[in-house]
């Protein structure tokens, strides 16, 4: 019979993308995806430790897994990803679940089927975590989950070591993919039939900034909008301290690129900004988002907000809500600041208390929410393209995003999947929008 693989995926759309090159390698390995895991023959849990609840979510899971690990001694279930490349997480996880077969880190994934032939062979659990980074491993075919949207890795780790973040230790310096690979599989999967790329780094804007590829950011997205074909290129993260006119220059030679920056400005105070070791100011920010304007006033920008970060007053929240309105994001992820065993933040004194930091993140939220409501209103009439990615089968529609990565629903009978859809929005629901498909001029890009 078949055997079958399971993946469940905690974190970034890094992870997610990681979690294609675990199915990967699974798959070369004669494994077949499951949904069930009940039907698994691997389990593999490609956990994150960003903030506390990204463990306890992982660790939760995994302790569900005992029984039928019981029931199906042979199941083998791994766990990779950036917990297990925490300090000392390694042990509580043996501790906490014996029946783990086999650990793995983020800076050695494709070691993993060497990893489960070890185990297979030797029937004992195997732990092997590198503790630094080595070459770029190409080659890997990832099997990508996400068709007509693919991700493509520019760049591994990180090295700006914010006070509060936990991901420089668990993914390594930063080093930068040759242009010549990244270019080699954007052509690869133009020619399949992929109609969106996104660029992939935990600081895009740094790529190359070792001199190692002979090339900066913006001149990478310059050679990248130039491969030919009908496809929207878009990037991520970029970070306020590096993001400058020359990637706007690019943005503006290219419609092919997508008019959306996400730009994590992370909080709108100075002094928490400089506690947070982000390296600019809330005027440097507010002046690349004018920028940024300035080439396109259509273009739209997205955010990460941290609440409740230490020493944070009720002062410094009410300038993160200025900045929002000033900034006018299209839409935020905002999180609850999370202390991370290690960070320079953990240690600060000030902690904030929890009440203190849902109150301030229910206001943020609600904040947010009214921009993007009001956004919303201005699409009602207006025709805008969008790249249908999925049908939604409790609604009977299809759906897809718009350059903006506003989502969008419609109605049809044949499979749009993979299709460019121009779409007159007859109704905006909140942040979804509604719509008929049109007839547009076709649009270059
Ligand atoms: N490299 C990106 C994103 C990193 S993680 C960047 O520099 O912006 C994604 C987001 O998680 C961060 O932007 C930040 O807003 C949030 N985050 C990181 N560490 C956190 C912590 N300890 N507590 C709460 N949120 C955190
Ligand atoms: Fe974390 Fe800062 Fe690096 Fe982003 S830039 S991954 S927030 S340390
Ligand atoms: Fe991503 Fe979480 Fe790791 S956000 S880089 S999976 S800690």
């Amino acid at each position: 019979m078949e055997k079958k693989y399971h993946i469940v995926t905690y974190g970034c759309q890094m992870n997610v993308h990681e979690s294609e090159k675990i199915a990967g390698i699974l798959f070369k390995m004669g494994y077949r995806e499951t949904k069930e895991t009940e039907d698994a023959d691997i389990i593999v849990f490609n956990t994150c430790c960003i903030r506390e609840n990204a463990e306890n979510h992982a660790f939760g899971n995994i302790g569900a897994l005992k029984k039928l690990k019981k029931r199906k001694p042979d199941l083998i279930v791994a766990v990779g990803g950036c917990m297990t490349q925490e300090k000392g997480k390694t042990e509580v996880l043996k501790r906490k679940f014996p029946f783990i077969d086999i650990m793995f880190g983020t800076l050695n994934l494709e070691e993993l089927q060497e990893l489960i032939e070890l185990k297979q062979r030797e029937k004992k659990r195997v732990v092997r975590i590198r503790e630094k980074e080595g070459e770029i491993v190409e080659g890997d075919e990832p099997l990508r989950t996400s068709y007509p949207n693919a991700w493509v890795n520019i760049m591994y780790g990180c090295n700006n070591f914010c006070s509060y973040c936990i991901v420089p230790y668990v993914r390594g310096r930063e080093r930068s993919r040759k242009p010549e690979n990244i270019l080699a599989e954007v052509k690869k999967l133009v020619a399949e039939g992929y109609k969106e790329i996104t660029l992939l780094g935990q600081n895009v804007d740094s790529y190359g900034s070792d001199g190692s590829t002979g090339m900066t950011f913006a001149e990478l997205l310059d050679s990248v909008a130039s491969v030919e074909g009908n496809f929207r290129l878009r990037f991520m993260t970029s970070h306020p301290k590096d993001f400058n006119e020359e990637v706007v220059k690019v943005m503006a030679k290219h419609r092919k690129i997508c008019r959306l920056v996400h730009l994590p400005v992370q909080s709108g105070s100075d002094k928490i900004l400089k506690a947070m070791n982000r390296r600019y100011t809330c005027g440097q920010y507010l002046e690349e988002v004018k920028l940024l304007r300035s080439y396109f006033p259509e273009a739209e920008l997205t955010t990460d907000i941290i609440v409740g970060f230490p020493g944070e007053t009720e002062e410094d929240y009410l300038a993160t809500e200025k900045l929002v309105r000033e900034a006018n994001f299209a839409s935020a992820f905002t999180f609850v600041y999370s202390p991370r065993t290690g960070t320079k933040a953990a240690s600060m004194p000030d902690q904030i208390p929890e009440s203190v930091q849902k109150d301030r993140i229910m206001r943020l939220v609600e904040l947010v929410n009214s921009l993007t409501r009001k956004k919303s209103e201005k699409y009602l009439g207006k025709t805008v393209e969008i790249l249908c990615e999925d049908y939604d089968e409790k609604k009977g529609l299809y759906l897809g995003r718009d350059e903006f990565g506003r989502m969008g629903y419609f109605k049809s009978e044949t499979n749009r999947i993979g299709d460019f859809v121009n779409l007159k929005i007859t109704q905006a629901n909140g942040i979804s929008l509604f719509g008929e498909t049109a007839e547009k001029e076709n649009k270059e890009i």
